[in-house]
């Protein structure tokens, strides 16, 4: 809270920075006074319309909370990001590549028009598929990757990026929920100078029964690999003879576009829904602003296509405005802590985005790295995906940004499409881990949630967005109630239900916003996003497992950690506890994927229950961090089970 304020690059003279924090003002309240003329303005601006959108439709909010933003709109979003930037761009780079081996491929525009017009025409051609079709996309991050998510948008097919890293189960969850009859992946890929594979994995996704009809293999590593005669299909080989031409198909501006599947604070991932006009215009409006991207600059985000944070500042965002965007496949760790900082030095980084998961390891393991490089290119560095810490954030400033860069502390969620708490780059005087105003056009606020009022300054509230915006989620997929159960059924502000986040925020006297984390079940483990219900059911697949509870312990590198509570049903094999929490992980691997593997397992012999059967996680919670407890345990079932449960963690 008592941070001082920073001001990035002092040569900037404060009369530009006081124009910038200008215009800022003019926006928020341009957005406040007319609305949908603030929208309509940008998305005619913005937006290569094949068919303009009616005046009167901007913003449909008959049905809400199910809107529709620019109606009569007919627009193509690969078009907008690819063919429209022809005329100027051709032989500009859109995407330069890196692979974890430091080979190296850079795509112009051109060519990435050529490459994507190929993909559309073999999904079209080869695959049947249709305007609509759910396509999954299990792919390393390698330009393939991005090259299939913009086939389908070019073809009106709907993709849901599957993260690499989740398992066969997972995979099959959501392809069975999406519907989907192809999936794209890839033979493997590098991560540390090894081959590591995606297609075995995909292979006992579809080993049950599932819609797939056609799986298309981008040979990356050349490793074995089992092709099913009929299924499985090269890229490589059916690309060859595939047209660089395809009309782009003509969409709606409420057509969905993808749907990326999240975890909630109960029950299965989501399929959450997005659309094609309002998404790309809030992604590019957003690339534009918050990076402050120059024609000439290069632009790096560290993120996997995986996340939400791969499709917006990855691909979408900034092949929408037309720039240069680094894509690469290894870690920041390999071959050392150096790599991204020569990345930055080689290409010229002007913008470097990353999470601070990633930020406190390149710290710890390298301190003094960034000194080695010539790192002067740099002008913005962004971080997101969860709160950030004051002394990572200070190393980020002053030893890999030199005191000069603007660092803008970016809040949002897959469901928000794209940025919507943040700073402006030399615009906003900056605070250590602070995402402090709401960009304009959005309604931002840190709401009570019994009154619906506004919080005072330093009380904590729920983060909420109290009018719809272009980017907002439209839907989860094939569950229309639980959309509205999620997102609008906790808070109203005047009567009306608004979009809560499910993060916990808190103003400053400065009306800055500090997110202070999920209200909810949801924990966020190196910037990924686990519902403790999500593991606690894969746990439970494990035979020996009566009941188990799952709680987030904070971590010094990832945040948060996993800390699971499970009762056994029977105690054979409890002697060698070893072996049970290597199982236990085990299921977890093959139900979910590494990601959500348990730092800490407590075999214990009952959960703190009330008498009416509710597990007190709070009391879990604090026995995780070590901390003492705190509220009344006398309505417990069984009041002893605490101090039994505390024992056998502090042993
Ligand atoms: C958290 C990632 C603090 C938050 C873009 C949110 C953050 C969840 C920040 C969404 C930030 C994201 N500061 N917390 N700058 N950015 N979060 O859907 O809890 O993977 O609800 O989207 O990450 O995670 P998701």
């Amino acid at each position: 809270m008592n941070e001082k304020l920073y001001y990035p690059n002092k040569e900037l003279a404060k009369e530009a920075r006081i124009k910038n924090m200008c215009e800022y003002n003019d926006l928020v309240e341009w957005a406040e006074e007319d609305y949908e003329g603030f929208w309509a303005h940008f998305a005619k601006e913005k937006i290569d319309w094949f068919e303009p959108f009616d005046e009167d439709k901007v913003l449909d909010e008959s049905n809400f909370p199910f809107v529709k933003w620019f109606g009569g709109g007919k627009l193509n979003v690969a078009y907008q990001c690819i063919d429209r930037h022809l005329k100027t761009r051709k032989n500009k780079a859109a995407i330069i590549w890196e692979g974890d081996r430091g080979d190296k491929r850079i795509i112009t525009y051109m060519e990435l028009y050529k490459e994507v017009n190929r993909f559309s025409n073999l999904l079209k051609n080869e695959f049947g598929v249709k305007k609509g079709d759910r396509v999954i996309i299990y792919m390393p991050m390698i330009p393939e990757a991005a090259y299939a998510m913009l086939a389908c948008a070019r073809i009106g097919a709907i993709h849901s990026v599957v993260f690499g890293g989740f398992s066969a189960e997972a995979l099959r969850d959501r392809i069975i929920d999406a519907d989907a009859k192809v999936v794209i992946t890839a033979d493997g890929a590098y991560r540390k100078n090894k081959p590591y594979m995606l297609k075995p994995v995909v292979d006992t996704a579809l080993a049950q029964d599932t819609p797939v009809e056609k799986v298309l293999v981008v040979e990356r590593n050349n490793e074995d690999i089992t092709w099913i005669e009929g299924r499985d299909f090269s890229y490589n080989e059916l690309i060859q003879s595939q047209s660089g031409e395809c009309e782009p198909e003509i969409m709606d501006s409420e057509d969905p576009l993808f749907l990326l599947y999240t975890s909630g604070s109960t029950g299965k991932p989501k399929g959450v829904q997005h659309n094609q006009a309002g998404y790309i215009l809030w992604a590019q409006m957003t690339t534009e602003w918050v990076f402050d991207i120059k024609e000439n600059d290069t632009y790096w985000c560290t993120a996997d296509v995986g996340w939400i944070t791969g499709h917006t500042y990855i691909v979408y965002g900034p092949l929408a405005m037309g720039a240069t965007t680094v894509m690469f496949e290894g870690v920041p760790t390999y071959p050392d802590a150096g790599r991204p900082w020569k990345m930055v030095e080689e290409y010229r980084i002007n913008q470097f985005y990353t999470a601070p998961t990633a930020i406190r390891v390149l710290h710890k393991m390298g301190e003094d790295e960034p000194k080695k490089y010539d790192l002067s290119s740099l002008k913005v560095l962004g971080t997101v995906g969860e709160p950030i810490d004051p002394p990572a954030w200070k190393w980020y400033y002053e030893v890999v940004g030199g005191g000069r860069c603007s660092i803008v502390d970016t809040y949002w969620q897959t469901e928000t499409g794209g940025h919507i708490v943040s700073p402006l780059p030399f615009a906003t005087p900056i605070k250590p881990a602070c995402a402090t105003l709401p960009l304009p056009g959005i309604f931002g606020e840190i709401l009570d949630p019994e009154t619906g009022e506004r919080v005072p300054v330093g009380e904590k509230g729920y983060m909420c967005v109290t009018k719809p915006w272009p980017s907002m989620i439209r839907g989860v997929w094939g569950d229309p109630e639980r959309f509205v159960k999620s997102y609008f059924g906790d808070v109203k502000k005047d009567g009306k239900p608004v979009y809560f986040t499910g993060d916990g925020a808190v103003y400053d006297e400065l009306g800055y916003i500090t997110i202070t984390g999920r209200t909810d079940d949801v924990i966020n483990v190196s910037g990924h996003r686990m519902g403790t219900a999500e593991i606690e059911a894969a746990i439970k697949k494990h035979p020996n497992v009566a009941e188990v509870a799952v709680v987030g312990r904070p971590h010094d590198i990832k945040g948060e950690s996993i800390f699971a509570y499970i009762v056994l049903k029977s105690d054979e094999g409890l002697g060698d506890e070893v072996a049970q929490v290597k199982e236990i992980n085990n299921v977890i691997k093959s139900e979910i994927g590494n990601i959500a593997l348990c730092d800490d397992i407590a075999f214990v012999p009952g959960l703190p229950k009330t008498r009416s059967g509710k597990i007190m996680r709070r009391i879990l919670r604090a026995i995780a961090k070590g901390e003492a407890i705190t509220q009344d345990t006398s309505t417990l079932e069984d009041p002893s089970i605490v101090e039994t449960i505390q024992n056998k963690v502090k042993n």
